[in-house]
């Protein structure tokens, strides 16, 4: 392992054959965040970064790829756009419905027909007076939104599950399910803060039918970088530890869930219960933080031995000479760091897949008066 001093005097250190140890660190560099395609047309916690994303299918592809914690699809939208057949799987509805929307390349007449849709929900949504969602719904969320904002989304809602093109419907579902934090009393997707504020008549259905034009927009220019005959993205719910073995993939390229950080369940609360989404799946999510309240040690073994399942799941999924590119940051838990890198490293070599390069960098929170590394490593199995 060489440590170095890299940008800014940040802490790097790496190991490998060169010329992907410079693939990697350039992947972990990258700051600004592209108005590229539909990379930013809806939040998704922990996205890995799309000029990231773009540099490592670039450099470590060469036939089919996977994301099996796939998020909103980042990595998918990249694959796609350089011509690969392009897979992706993660246990939240939320993100299969965000992903699939962003890799969408839908014709000119889908895309009117979507667009005339929105516009008609849209008028019907702001004429709207007595309309709510059935009483249970409507009770858990009477919280979270102001009455009239209720009734424009149940509106919206129940014009959007009745259309049956799916095609259509998936893009209408992805702009609806974009609103639904900004609309609420909910702080952002990351924070269960309730702030309440005034949104006059109108918002919601406006707002919802500039996101469907937007996504249009979106895709269009998505459409013309997509090479022509590259096939749609398959993308469903799923588990990565069952990574399904259809196609040998050249690439499996992800970021999952780094250990502590996140709760991905109750992230997608408001999202589930507008969409009726079955979030069940998300009780196996790997790496919870609620799963340190329960003791440090215990949950520190659950995420290694999770990882030594998916990671071996994919080796299995992956062709002679294919790679597996993971980048993952340590977990800030309440009981100290979780180191990623060893049990990563680890988990890759149980699975019979030789290390290629690893490059980590060291990130300062220095509002917080700590720090965490951050890890890109690329694996190889053998032919
Ligand atoms: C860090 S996020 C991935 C973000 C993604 N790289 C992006 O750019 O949007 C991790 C994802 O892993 C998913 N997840 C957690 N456990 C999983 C499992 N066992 N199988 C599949 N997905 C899982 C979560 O739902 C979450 O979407």
């Amino acid at each position: 392992m060489r440590t170095t001093e890299g940008k800014g005097g940040a802490d790097v250190k790496t190991a490998g054959d060169a010329e992907s140890v410079a693939v990697l660190l350039a992947a972990l560099d990258q700051v600004e965040v592209p108005e590229r395609w539909a990379h930013g047309f809806h939040t998704y916690p922990a996205g890995i970064h799309p000029d990231a994303a773009r540099l490592l299918v670039g450099h470590f592809a060469s036939g089919p790829v996977l994301d099996p914690f796939c998020g909103g699809g980042t990595v998918l939208v990249e694959a796609r756009a350089a011509g690969f057949p392009t897979y992706g799987l993660d246990l939240s509805p939320t993100a299969v419905r965000v992903a699939r929307a962003r890799t969408a390349t839908p014709d000119e007449p889908t895309l009117n027909r979507t667009r005339s849709i929105a516009r008609a929900l849209t008028a019907e949504a702001r004429a709207a007076r007595d309309v709510s969602p059935p009483e249970t719904v409507a009770r858990v969320l009477a919280t979270w939104y102001a009455p009239h904002v209720m009734v424009e989304l149940e509106v919206l809602r129940r014009g959007i599950v009745a259309v049956t093109e799916e095609p259509v419907r998936v893009l209408l579902e992805a702009a609806f399910s974009s609103i639904l934090v900004k609309t609420s009393f909910r702080k952002s997707d990351t924070s269960a803060q309730r702030e309440v504020h005034d949104r006059p008549a109108g918002t919601a259905a406006v707002l919802f039918h500039k996101k469907v034009r937007e996504l249009g927009r979106r895709l269009t220019s998505y459409r013309d970088a997509v090479p022509a005959g590259t096939p749609e993205a398959r993308i469903r719910i799923g588990d990565a530890r069952e990574i399904p073995r259809n196609v040998p993939l050249s690439l499996v390229l992800t970021s999952p869930p780094y250990p502590a950080t996140y709760d991905y369940l109750p992230l997608q609360h408001l999202r589930r219960v507008w969409l009726d989404d079955d979030n069940r799946g998300l009780e196996r999510e790997i790496g919870a933080r609620r799963h340190w309240r329960d003791g440090a040690a215990a949950a520190r073994r659950q995420w290694a031995s999770d990882t030594i399942d998916w990671t071996a799941s994919a080796a299995r999924a992956m062709a002679p000479g294919g790679r597996l590119v993971v980048v993952i940051g340590d977990g800030l838990a309440p009981a100290g760091v979780v180191e990623t890198l060893g049990p990563t490293r680890d988990a890759a070599h149980a699975a019979g897949l030789g290390l290629l390069a690893s490059a980590s960098v060291y990130r300062p929170d220095h509002a917080r008066g700590t720090g965490r590394w951050e890890h890109a490593l690329a694996f190889e199995k053998p032919r």
